[in-house]
């Protein structure tokens, strides 16, 4: 079968949209213009500005909160527009400034993310990109016709910019969705692993100061034991893009993912530095017999919480199911 049959059959497989968006992934044509772009955003001197413009603080990303006002300011002005009137226009050309200027930090903040994602990511994303920089634009020469008196040209060059943006937006929503770019990557883990302690080696498997990889409920775990003696051990799968920890740097009380250098505390897994906005989930240790036993920390609390509630059912289901699967 050759290939045009075969990407043929894909097409009918999936809608036209998801098809192309797939070729757009998987295009290697703009990556060295990606990779010009990465590291220009890499280079620039943002300093602790960085990991704000992540959402390092605010525990997820900040780039969709922020597009949230140049949006409702560019479809405000286009209802605006439909609408005759004098004041309405004036009110429709400030919302289209306040549009402008917002896109600003928004922009900002998508590009230092989008810097820190995997290539097929950031082919979509460049397109999203560049979607989003026409509509910018757009909107810039709707500004300039309002205030020149021209109300019919500014109305033309906002709708347009308005489909721009839609366009940027909907790509956003497939990098964001279904290409996970924003999503916590070990937010499964306290979904997937079992209450209770679970034995991962024996002390002298891990030597003290290097991270070991272990696995438990099929979740990886680092463990990393301190020249004290003390062990840490945290979801080993990072929580900004999936990155193996276990190849990280040990250092200061801490691991650095080799992926994109989010850092983490070994004691609790919280995210000293981005790009991973969220914590990395973290097991209490005990040494039993001369094995080392580990225990997600938070799940006595997560079952209070759960109790005659979805949550513990859905545990109890899970755990019912795994029973059943080990069974049978
Ligand atoms: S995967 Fe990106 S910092 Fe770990």
């Amino acid at each position: 079968m050759d290939s045009r049959t075969t990407s043929r059959r894909r097409v009918l497989r999936q809608n036209r949209v998801l098809w192309l968006l797939d070729r757009l992934e998987r295009g290697p044509r703009a990556d060295r213009v990606i990779e010009t772009v990465r590291k220009g955003v890499r280079a620039l001197p943002l300093g602790p500005g960085r990991d704000l413009l992540h959402g390092r603080q605010l525990g997820h990303p900040v780039h969709p909160l922020l597009v949230q006002v140049p949006v409702g300011s560019w479809l405000s002005a286009a209802v605006l527009d439909l609408r005759s009137g004098r004041s309405r226009q004036t009110e429709a050309g400030l919302l289209v400034g306040v549009g402008l200027a917002a896109a600003v930090p928004a922009a900002l903040a998508g590009a230092v993310d989008w810097a820190e994602l995997h290539r097929e990511q950031q082919r979509v994303g460049l397109v999203h990109a560049l979607a989003n920089t026409a509509a910018v634009g757009l909107y810039a020469a709707s500004l300039a016709c309002r205030l020149k008196g021209r109300a019919g040209a500014g109305r033309t060059y906002g709708y347009l910019g308005l489909t721009a943006v839609g366009l940027g937006g909907m790509l956003g929503g497939h990098l964001a969705y279904r290409q996970a770019s924003g999503a916590n990557h070990a937010e499964e883990v306290p979904h997937v692993v079992r209450e209770g302690w679970h034995r991962v080696g024996t002390v002298d498997e891990f030597p003290a100061g290097r991270s070991v990889r272990r696995s438990v409920d099929d979740v990886p775990v680092l463990v990393v034991r301190e020249s004290g003696g003390r062990f840490h051990a945290l979801a080993e799968r990072c929580s900004h893009l999936g990155g193996p920890l276990a190849g990280g740097t040990v250092e200061d009380g801490c691991v650095r993912c080799p992926w994109h250098g989010s850092v983490f505390r070994l004691s609790d897994g919280w995210n000293v530095r981005g790009p991973a906005t969220a914590p990395q989930p973290s097991f209490e240790t005990r040494v039993v017999d001369g094995h080392v036993e580990v225990r997600l920390r938070g799940q006595d609390r997560g079952r209070r919480a759960g109790e005659n509630g979805h949550a513990d059912g859905w545990r109890i289901e899970a755990e019912a199911g795994r029973a059943h699967g080990e069974g049978s």
